[in-house]
């Protein structure tokens, strides 16, 4: 089978990695592949942030938990958080880093890399716990995060979630 096929086909969300690190140069691969998506005019208004730091990202769950009061939420203990943010009234902001975030997941899933999307950021951004450490992370003020990706390499012991593809299709000829 085509080798892009192959990788769309077989790429499942992952809720659970080993503590493995993901070398630099795999993260300078799945960036490159961030770049290369689409965007609205080809305006490319986004900034991607990796963050390999465990404390920062300890530091930036526990921020999510808190400001969102979810006890114990650990976005899935990921070695790697990719974080698009893009202009927060831009026309296509969401569009566009979706649209990145696609071709990491699809990317990393090609190195054998798991990813799942991490939705909890956009409607805490501009809250002062999370906007410090977006700060800190040098994410422009005037953008926000629409998602990022957790990335790992898959725990062996567990299982991506059952699912049925499903999705209304019709053929006009
Ligand atoms: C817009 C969007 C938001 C999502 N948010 C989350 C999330 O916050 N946490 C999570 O575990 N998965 C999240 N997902 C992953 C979906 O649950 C997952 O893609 C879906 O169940 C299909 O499974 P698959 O990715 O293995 O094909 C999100 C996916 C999308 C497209």
């Amino acid at each position: 089978m085509n080798e892009v096929m192959k990788h769309i086909l077989t790429r499942r969300s992952i809720r659970s990695f080993t503590k493995e690190p993901i070398p630099r140069d795999i993260l300078e691969k799945l960036v490159e592949a961030a770049l290369c998506a689409p965007s609205g005019k080809g305006q490319q208004t986004w900034k991607f942030t990796v963050i390999t730091n465990q404390e920062m990202i300890t530091r930036l769950t526990e921020a999510i938990g808190h400001e969102l009061q979810r006890g114990g939420y650990d976005m899935y203990c990921p070695a790697a958080i990719f974080m698009p943010s893009n202009l927060r009234d831009g026309i296509w902001s969401k569009e566009d880093n979706a649209c990145a975030l696609e071709n990491v997941f699809l990317a990393a899933h090609s190195y054998g890399i798991g990813s799942v999307w991490i939705n909890q950021m956009q409607n805490i951004c501009d809250t002062p716990g999370i906007r410090a450490i977006l700060d800190e992370l040098n994410v422009p003020a005037d953008h926000v995060v629409f998602g990022m990706a957790a990335l790992g390499y898959p725990d062996p012991d567990s299982a991506p979630r059952p699912i049925k593809r499903i999705g209304t299709v019709e053929y006009i000829e």
